[in-house]
């Protein structure tokens, strides 16, 4: 098969569009025709040899991609689950940028038949990580006021959506008008702050008549992080997902607001382990596929043209995400 393979870390031209073997399925495993996958920033970590999450680094070489849609082609004796012919997104540890995957059948989750694999591939770690970060570590309620950062990124553009969808009135910030324009238009966000040219803690408090958000979900760091637990209300709730701008302050706090506020990290691989994530990742596809959300492509490329995919991701000049085509 053809995948694209990394021997060493570095940027771009560490990629490899290259022959590889298909991988066979374990006694667990179904394999899967990969015909779309998605591009994240951290996959651009991992290629780098920067990636600070629970996993860490890949050791060398490997191939990377963690969300992936397909078509089941063979499974392993030990699988009842799964039929070959079955339409599935799968959430990997790594190996989406390939013809074929093998993955355990546990990690995968069935296409509404109105999805295309474009648009599924884009559903599974970034969407479940604002998915938990919000409904379960934020314990989002409807009613309440939620903040969610980086209206463009993919977990800013999924989160918008899954706080709207829960009840919640939603403010959304970014670093361009133009993307806080599509997120108002396109995605339903109530309210939005450029960090980039306003102040942020301001004009949060301004919009909610100075109480300030219930939750806020984070993936950027470094003052958009400091700034949105000012955001918060009395009881109010950080998520930090990610660290996008290069760094995660450490936080206190009580030396940013007066008010009693909880602030959490949130992880989806410690989810994964202990086998939280697959139900919510259906009802996820399931309510897109009944038009509930919306799956926010930016482009879509050839996987031989990974390596542009991974420039347009760098260069925050991006809404929504990249997708591979093998
Ligand atoms: N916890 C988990 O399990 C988990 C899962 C997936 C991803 N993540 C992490 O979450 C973070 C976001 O991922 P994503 O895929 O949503 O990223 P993304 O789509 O590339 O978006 C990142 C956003 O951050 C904003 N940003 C602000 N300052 C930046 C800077 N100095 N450099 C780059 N971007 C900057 C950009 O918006 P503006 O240009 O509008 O400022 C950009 O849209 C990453 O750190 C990723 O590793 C964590």
């Amino acid at each position: 098969m053809k995948a694209v393979v990394i021997h060493e870390y570095g940027d771009e031209n560490v990629m490899h569009y290259q022959d590889f073997p298909t991988p066979t399925p374990g006694p667990r495993d179904v394999l899967i025709q990969i015909k779309a996958a998605c591009a994240s920033r951290s996959d651009t970590a991992r290629r780098s040899g920067t990636y600070g999450g629970a996993t860490g680094n890949r050791p060398l070489p490997f191939i990377n991609g963690l969300d992936v849609a397909g078509v089941v082609v063979d499974r392993g004796p030990g699988v009842t689950e799964r039929e070959v012919g079955d339409r599935v997104v799968a959430l990997l540890a790594n190996g989406g940028y390939a013809e074929y995957v093998a993955c355990h059948v546990a990690s995968t989750a069935s296409i509404p038949p109105n999805i295309g694999f474009e648009q599924a591939c884009t559903i599974p770690v970034i969407w479940m990580t604002a998915w938990f970060g919000l409904l379960y570590e934020g314990e989002l309620k409807a009613g309440e006021t939620a903040l969610v950062n980086a209206a463009g990124s993919g977990i800013g553009s999924a989160g918008i959506q899954i706080a709207k969808a829960h009840g919640a009135r939603v403010i959304t910030t970014a670093g361009a008008d133009w993307k806080l324009q599509r997120a108002k238009a396109e995605l339903g966000a109530d309210e939005t702050v450029n960090y980039t040219t306003q102040d942020t803690v301001a004009e949060v408090l301004r919009l909610t008549g100075g109480r300030g958000v219930d939750v806020a979900l984070d993936a950027v760091g470094g003052q958009v992080y400091l700034d949105s637990i000012r955001c918060l209300a009395e009881g109010g709730r950080l998520v930090s997902v990610g660290a996008a701008s290069g760094g995660r302050p450490s936080d206190d706090p009580a030396t940013l607001t007066d008010k009693h506020v909880t602030t959490k990290q949130f992880g989806l691989p410690t989810a994964i382990q202990k086998g939280l994530v697959r139900p919510e990742l259906q009802k996820c596809m399931d309510m897109l596929g009944q038009g509930r959300f919306k799956a926010v492509i930016h482009q879509v490329l050839p996987l031989s043209q990974v390596r542009e995919a991974h420039r347009i991701i760098a260069s925050r000049d991006i809404f929504g995400r990249v997708v591979l085509v093998p």
